[in-house]
């Protein structure tokens, strides 16, 4: 058995999902994604995993329509209102990564509020990627480190991401069936194991987790040596 400490996952998938049902409107798949975030979520909280970093808005979504853009940013605060009693039953805390300061004034108010009640649990670390892009935060990164005026390690630059208070990835999930990696993660990925899986994110339920978990266990992984 490997140890797996931190799953990241690209939701992708909920548009075609909803197409799929015959749904007119796409929104109601990202409402559906919505539904799977929970039960991702508890599952990987029972499984004794410490972090899980959802991608539920990167730094290109701003290209969607108004209506999907506001709809995410209402299903976000909606989501984070209702799931707030889950956090507080399951000992989760909440965190996020990305930039929030282009986000609406409530979702960063109801973002705080969850942050501050959820501070001191030290079960599963649910992290949101909200208006996140991996270069974004590099560059944001390297600008912190210039003015630091000195060289710096790997630890160091580590430090200065908006994971730093997250592992390494050990498993990377994109759901939907297309491979890339959508500008996420781009530096914390260097070692993870990689799953891409054809499944719709609204249709990724428990069981489907499970099955990448025990690919997982099989792998030998050796980070560059020789075992
Ligand atoms: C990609 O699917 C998904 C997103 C851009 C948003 C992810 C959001 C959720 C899973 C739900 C909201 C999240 C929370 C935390 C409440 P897509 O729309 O690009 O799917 P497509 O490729 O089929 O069009």
């Amino acid at each position: 058995m490997n140890e797996l400490k931190h799953i990241a996952i690209i939701m992708d998938g909920n548009g075609r999902w909803a197409k799929k049902q015959g749904f007119l409107k796409r929104v109601i798949g990202h409402e559906e994604g919505a539904k799977r975030v929970r039960e991702i979520t508890i599952h990987a909280s029972n499984l004794g995993v410490k972090y899980l970093t959802l991608y539920a808005f990167s730094t290109e979504n701003w290209k969607r329509s108004d209506t999907e853009v506001g709809f995410l940013m209402k299903l976000m605060d909606r989501y984070l209102k209702n799931e707030l009693s889950l956090f507080l039953e399951n000992n989760v805390k909440f965190e996020t990564i990305g930039d929030l300061s282009k986000l609406p004034k409530t979702l960063n108010e109801t973002i705080s509020y969850t942050k501050e009640k959820t501070a001191h649990f030290d079960g599963l670390t649910q992290v949101l990627a909200v208006n996140y892009g991996s270069k974004d935060e590099i560059i944001r990164a390297v600008n912190k480190a210039v003015s630091l005026k000195k060289e710096i390690s790997e630890d160091e630059f580590d430090k200065l991401l908006d994971t730093k208070n997250t592992l390494p990835v050990d498993i990377l999930i994109r759901t939907g069936g297309d491979k890339r990696l959508s500008n996420y993660l781009l530096w914390q990925v260097a070692y993870s194991e990689l799953f891409f899986t054809n499944t719709l994110w609204p249709d990724f339920t428990k069981d489907k987790l499970n099955e990448i978990i025990c690919e997982f266990n099989k792998i030998d992984r050796r980070f560059g040596g020789v075992k």
